[in-house]
């Protein structure tokens, strides 16, 4: 127990996250799409090399307000500081333009592969959560992975989320709930899963 707590301890000390600007977007959007595991996630998403979105549609998505801290109260990108060479290794960023007051939805991709593994996504993620429970009041996060991404999901369940039944209007605006009901990776294809603080 006492070795756990401090397995635990350490893996949170192990990242610090920092926001994100406009000279991170293009990176953030190379280390999404033209990274080592990028195959595998755009053939998820239903896209394949040549239709894949460009850095333009990347920015009608991941609007500028996530780099510039303008709207906090809709969303904000960060980069993912590896504490112990201080090496940039990911991003993760919350939404909440579209969520009911109080809840949030994560997201977050690391550099490469080789940086995978290593609990750097549950240590970002709770960094995150801890921040915005403790700075904005959220208290309901969720994230909402590919099935068939099994590396995400056990990560996401390593940071405490639990799978859970998707009853939209429990999570989203009345406004979005049609748009959020299915995923992006078509219907049945995700899970749900959600962490309560
Ligand atoms: C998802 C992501 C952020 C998780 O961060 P991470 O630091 O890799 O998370 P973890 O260190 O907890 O490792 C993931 C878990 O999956 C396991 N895993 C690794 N490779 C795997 C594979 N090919 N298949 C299944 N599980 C795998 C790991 O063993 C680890 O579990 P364990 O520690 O119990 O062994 C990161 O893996 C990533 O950037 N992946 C690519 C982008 C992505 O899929 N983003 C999520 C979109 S929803």
């Amino acid at each position: 127990m006492f070795f756990y707590f401090i397995f635990e301890k350490n893996i949170f000390k192990m990242v610090q996250i920092v926001e994100a600007t406009f000279d991170d977007r293009k990176k953030a959007y190379n280390w999404l799409f033209n990274s080592d595991f990028s195959d595998f996630l755009i053939k998820l998403e239903g896209y394949t090399r040549d239709t894949l979105p460009s850095y333009e549609d990347f920015t009608g998505e991941y609007w500028d307000f996530f780099f510039d801290g303008s709207q906090p109260e809709n969303g904000r990108c960060y980069k993912i500081i590896d504490n112990q060479n201080n090496e940039e290794v990911g991003f993760i960023y919350y939404m909440s333009f579209h969520t009911k007051e109080g809840v949030a939805e994560i997201d977050a991709w690391l550099k490469s592969l080789e940086y995978t593994g290593k609990g750097i996504g549950p240590s970002a993620i709770n960094k995150l959560v801890e921040k915005l429970n403790k700075e904005m009041g959220f208290h309901t996060f969720f994230i909402r992975p590919a099935k068939e991404n099994t590396r995400a999901v056990n990560s996401y369940k390593k940071a405490g989320f639990k799978e859970t039944e998707l009853i939209p209007e429990k999570y989203y605006k009345p406004e979005f709930i049609e748009e959020y009901r299915k995923s992006g990776y078509g219907e049945g294809k995700d899970i749900f899963l959600v962490k309560t603080v």
